[in-house]
């Protein structure tokens, strides 16, 4: 038999809903809890900050909220939901259109001189940021109808804008239910913590980390089930263990699981199946590596990255301390001359090569099997640069 779907439903890439999303049901769980407690008209008690590698899924989660809020459409819910992302939001003016978006402008008083625009600018800067009219504005709105604010890749916001929003957000949940959602990368804990609204520690937080092993398969074989496809469970392990249980990569084996299915008429996929799709995909997965290796030696931090990788091979976590150690024993002396240990380590974060997940000390690999690829690559490069060696 054939898939029936004619198109593959698998989604590897940036954003978009996978066919079946899979082990997220705690983190839903406590997003429908919110979800229910605003709907009631209680505020929820803290900003959320949802954070994690690139790849694990906070844009789909993100989406999922925002459908969920909009369960039912607006006869039958309450809560109203608004999305950004930085790059459209630039100044305060276009915060404000996000949030208040029928309202905002008719609070700013029209000041005696000038053409439409100029009363309109000079109307903007008197009435500051966080005007108390708009604020108070946005309140009564959220009383009558509560308000979720999605803002994806958040650590790539402007931060002036941002500490705008942070003091909005403060001053309105505290009267009214209202949830400001910043999802972004492990780097956005830090940036948070530099743009200087100090309740920001007191976020929600919500790591969005790899899956389990059994969600692991489920994202793999259900769609694929749909399509009256098995995979056997031997085969099925090792998909599983290659993916390491990475939500892009768990898209990028159904995908390639898929056409295989497609391609040779097959209802049921072995391990003979599973050597071909790994070869297309280790060449989609060598290119991925390939521009953060690339991004890491542009930086100069490739030597360090390698001593950490190296450390990574016997063990998964490791601590802060031990992470400075390695960066100031391995990066050249004229960059630690520019730039702090401390700055090197939040670079490495920000590049996604560590993490830190909520509720844990210790810091974790951030992209799965990078280490991996930079040692490899290390390894290539020694051999071919050392002749004598052979
Ligand atoms: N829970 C999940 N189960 C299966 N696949 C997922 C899940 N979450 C995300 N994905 C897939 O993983 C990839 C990355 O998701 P995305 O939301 O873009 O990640 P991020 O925003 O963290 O970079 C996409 O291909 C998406 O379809
Ligand atoms: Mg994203």
């Amino acid at each position: 038999m054939t898939p029936t779907r004619t198109r593959n439903p698998f989604k590897p890439g940036d954003g978009q809903r996978p066919p079946y999303l899979a082990g997220r049901e705690n983190e839903q769980g406590r997003l429908r809890q919110i979800l229910a407690d605003m709907a009631d008209g209680d505020s929820p008690a803290a900003n959320m900050v949802m954070y994690g590698p690139r790849g694990m899924g906070k844009t789909v989660l993100l989406n999922w909220l925002e459908i969920e809020a909009q369960r039912g459409g607006a006869e039958h819910n309450p809560i109203r939901t608004s999305w950004a992302t930085p790059d459209e939001l630039k100044k305060p003016i276009h915060m404000w259109n996000c949030l208040l978006p029928m309202n905002w402008k008719k609070l700013l008083k029209p000041i005696h001189w000038g053409t439409k625009f100029l009363i309109f600018s000079v109307g903007w800067k008197s009435n500051a940021a966080a005007s108390p009219a708009l604020v108070n504005t946005l309140i009564k709105e959220c009383k009558k109808r509560p308000l979720v604010f999605l803002m994806d890749e958040a650590h790539t916001m402007d931060a002036g804008l941002c500490r705008v929003l942070l003091n909005v957000s403060q001053k309105v949940r505290k009267k009214a239910p209202f949830l400001l959602v910043l999802a972004g990368t492990p780097g956005l804990s830090h940036f948070l913590t530099t743009v200087g609204a100090s309740f920001v520690e007191r976020s929600t937080k919500m790591g969005i980390a790899r899956l389990d092993a059994q969600a692991t398969a489920d994202a793999i074989v259900k769609p694929l089930q749909e399509d009256g496809i098995t995979v056997d469970a031997d085969a099925l392990e090792d998909v599983v263990e290659d993916s390491q249980h990475y939500p892009y990569f768990i898209q990028l084996w159904g995908e390639a699981l898929w056409d295989l299915a497609k391609e040779k008429d097959l209802k049921k996929l072995t391990s003979q199946e599973i050597t071909e799709a790994r070869t297309k995909i280790e060449s989609r997965r060598s290119n991925f590596y390939e521009q953060r290796r690339a991004t890491l030696d542009d930086l100069g931090l490739l030597p360090a990255a390698v001593a950490i990788a190296t450390v990574f091979q016997d063990t998964e976590t490791t601590t802060r301390d031990r992470l400075k150690e390695i960066i100031a024993d391995n990066s050249p002396v004229d960059s630690l001359a520019t730039q702090s240990v401390n700055e090197h380590l939040q670079t490495f974060i920000r590049h996604e090569f560590i993490w830190n997940p909520p509720d844990s000390i210790l810091y974790e690999a951030g992209i799965p099997s990078l280490m991996t690829y930079v040692l490899d690559r290390q390894r290539e490069h020694v051999q071919k640069g050392s002749p004598a060696a052979e």
